[in-house]
């Protein structure tokens, strides 16, 4: 019984702690707005979380460099959309 409280404890702090990204993401800029669908990407990717993140999945701060880089970079190895336009709506 003190085990199960101790397992909940730890459950409830696992949970407090630990960010859960959102389904999906928009970046509004001069070139049109980003729709980032994290969920469908994470299938994509086959949970392979590393392909975007560094060490332990957090919060990553997506600027020009990282879309066309990263973002772009990956579309062009896995046949993703690489027009501006395909990534910045207007
Ligand atoms: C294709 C790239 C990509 C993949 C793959 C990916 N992520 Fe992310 N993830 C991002 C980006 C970009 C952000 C930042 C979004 C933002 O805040 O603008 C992010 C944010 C997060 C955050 C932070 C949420 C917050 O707001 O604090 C968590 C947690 C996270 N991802 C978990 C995961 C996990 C777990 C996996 C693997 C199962 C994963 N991600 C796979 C790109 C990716
Ligand atoms: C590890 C590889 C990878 C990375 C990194 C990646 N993508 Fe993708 N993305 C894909 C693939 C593959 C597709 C195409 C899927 C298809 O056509 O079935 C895609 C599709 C898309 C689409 C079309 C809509 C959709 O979701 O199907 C958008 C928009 C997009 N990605 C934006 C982004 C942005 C913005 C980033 C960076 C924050 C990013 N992607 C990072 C692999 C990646
Ligand atoms: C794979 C997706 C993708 C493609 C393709 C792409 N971009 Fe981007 N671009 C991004 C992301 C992500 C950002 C950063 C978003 C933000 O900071 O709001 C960005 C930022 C920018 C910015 C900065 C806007 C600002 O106000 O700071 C410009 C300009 C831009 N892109 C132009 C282009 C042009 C021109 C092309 C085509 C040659 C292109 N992009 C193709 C994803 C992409």
């Amino acid at each position: 019984m003190k085990k199960l409280v101790i397992m909940i404890a730890l459950l409830t702090f696992v949970g407090a702690t630990v960010a859960i990204a959102a389904d999906s993401y928009t970046y509004e800029n001069s070139k049109g707005t980003i729709t980032f669908n994290h969920k469908a990407h994470q299938e994509r990717v086959k949970g392979d979380c590393a392909k975007c993140h560094e060490g332990a999945p957090a919060k990553i701060a997506v600027n020009k460099d990282f879309g066309h880089t990263t973002c772009k970079g990956c579309h062009k190895e896995m046949n993703g959309p690489t027009k501006c336009n395909d990534c910045h709506k207007k």
